[in-house]
């Protein structure tokens, strides 16, 4: 069955859920809808749902509400709320927005086609939130590809059994499951030969990926893809404290693709928080990996997540993720205020903290990183540095030098995922340049080509 039209896709919250749209949109192209960034040209809308916290499930609900008014004068428009927030509310969805068609649930993707049939024969109001433990996989698609795009994502696994307290993944994402290792190759190998020269592989805790399925080990899938033909870049998230392993430190170390940084959110520097989280391991644990990272990987970045204000935690217990922080000194941070999700544990542990105090820890966290960062980012001042061209900068810096009748400011990253802005005249999207770094800002650097691009090099 065929549909004509446009279909317009909002994705909100992780990187899985881009990744996850990609398919949905080859889902729609397989149907017959033409993709569209133009929301008023859509025939169908799909928002990818997130409800990690209040505030993304929020903004999915308020995005889909205001279709109410615009399918009484459109009523062809097809709407579909898919993902976290689908799986989470099933046919509750309905009773906040009652126009809405599909809802579809992080594991009923695969199913999607059946469900706009069914649609178009005359079924209203379809819920799809069934269990699969099985992967969902779509044969690799480079058709609707953007030639200027030089990363993408491949997820490699599925779900979560971490069960951190205060965390809705579990139960909206289900189990854990892996893909197979030549499906992730075959994947990857044709963003390779398409183009893509970063790839950046998902999962909620890599390090256990093939466990249970008998896979090979997460280090020996990196040696795998490290070998693929044309990909320049292997970036991974995210990888659990407690499950990082010796082989995954030494993979970093000697594989020549796999970027010299670590996302490994830490959530707290409180043992007694820590532990209430049901995180598994202590703050001595997690610095001990990190020193040990730092031993035989001496350039690594470092980046974390960090919750504050979980139920109970008290002004010491902020103390100690602020001292954490100051100790280990990362490149980057992402903080949130604990946000209270009904289906997680923490939401019966009481105790909690007031919305005010939670904003004053945060502000105060990130007023502090803020000044590490920035340190950090200083510390690369004079060195030359690798960095993957992603494009022109799209923000120009006075007096930053452009003679040159072809000259253009060019922006990309360095393997710690740094920003690096650069003026050049011959450089492509997708080169690997050395620059030369002169100019540190909060969030990005500034420098100069050294004087032959070194594209393809490393
Ligand atoms: N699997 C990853 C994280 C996935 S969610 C891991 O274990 O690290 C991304 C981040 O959102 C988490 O690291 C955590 O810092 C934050 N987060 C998750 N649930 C939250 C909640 N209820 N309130 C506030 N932040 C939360
Ligand atoms: Fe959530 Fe914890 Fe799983 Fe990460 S490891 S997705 S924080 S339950
Ligand atoms: Fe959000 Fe679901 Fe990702 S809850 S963070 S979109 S796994």
């Amino acid at each position: 069955m065929k549909f004509n039209g446009f279909a317009y896709i909002n994705t909100i919250g992780c990187q899985m859920n881009v990744y996850d749209s990609e398919k949905l949109l080859g889902i729609l192209n397989s149907y017959g809808f033409e993709s569209t960034n133009d929301l008023e040209k859509a025939d169908i809308v799909v928002c990818n749902t997130c409800s990690i916290r209040h505030k993304a499930e929020e903004k999915a609900f308020s995005f889909l509400g205001r279709f109410a008014k615009i399918k009484k004068q459109k009523p062809h428009l097809i709407t579909v709320m898919a993902g976290c927030v689908a799986q989470q509310e099933g046919k509750k969805a309905f009773e906040r927005v009652p126009h809405l068609d599909i809802v579809l649930g992080t594991r009923a993707f695969a199913r999607f086609g059946q469900h706009l049939e069914a649609l178009k024969a005359g079924k209203r109001q379809i819920v799809d939130i069934e269990d699969s433990s099985m992967i969902y996989e779509s044969e690799p698609d480079t058709s609707c590809f953007d030639e200027t795009q030089v990363s993408r994502f491949v997820t490699i696994m599925q779900g979560c059994e971490n069960f951190c307290t205060y965390c809705v993944v579990p139960y909206v994402r289900g189990a854990e499951r892996s893909r197979s290792s030549e499906k992730i190759v075959e994947e990857i190998t044709l963003l390779a030969k398409a183009g893509i020269k970063e790839i950046t592989l998902l999962g909620q805790n890599v390090n256990s990926y093939g466990k249970k399925e008998g896979e090979i080990s997460f280090p020996k899938l990196l040696e795998k893809i490290n070998a693929i033909e044309g990909l320049k870049r292997i970036r991974f998230a995210t990888s659990h404290p407690k499950d990082l392993s010796i082989d995954l430190i030494y993979a970093i170390k000697e594989l020549v693709k796999v970027c010299n940084h670590l996302h490994l959110p830490v959530q707290s520097g409180s043992n007694t928080i820590l532990k209430k989280m049901n995180r598994g391991y202590t703050r001595k644990i997690y610095k001990e990996k990190i020193a040990l990272l730092k031993k035989e990987c001496p350039q690594i970045a470092l980046s974390t997540d960090i919750i504050v204000g979980f139920p109970s935690e008290t002004r010491q217990d902020y103390e100690d993720t602020k001292s954490l922080l100051q100790d280990i000194e990362f490149d980057s941070i992402f903080a949130f205020a604990y946000s209270d999700r009904s289906s997680a544990p923490a939401a019966k542990f009481g105790d909690q903290i007031a919305e005010k105090e939670k904003k004053v820890r945060l502000n105060d966290l990130l007023g502090m990183q803020d000044l590490v960062t920035q340190k950090k980012n200083r510390e690369q001042i004079g060195k030359i540095i690798d960095v993957l061209v992603e494009g022109k900068s799209l923000k120009k810096r006075d007096g930053f030098e452009l003679s040159g009748k072809n000259m253009e400011q060019m922006m990309g990253r360095t393997e710690s995922n740094k920003i690096v802005h650069f003026p050049s005249e011959h450089v492509r999207i997708g080169d690997i340049v050395s620059v030369k770094i002169e100019n540190a800002y909060p969030h990005s650097l500034w420098g100069h080509p050294m004087e032959r691009d070194t594209s393809g090099v490393r």
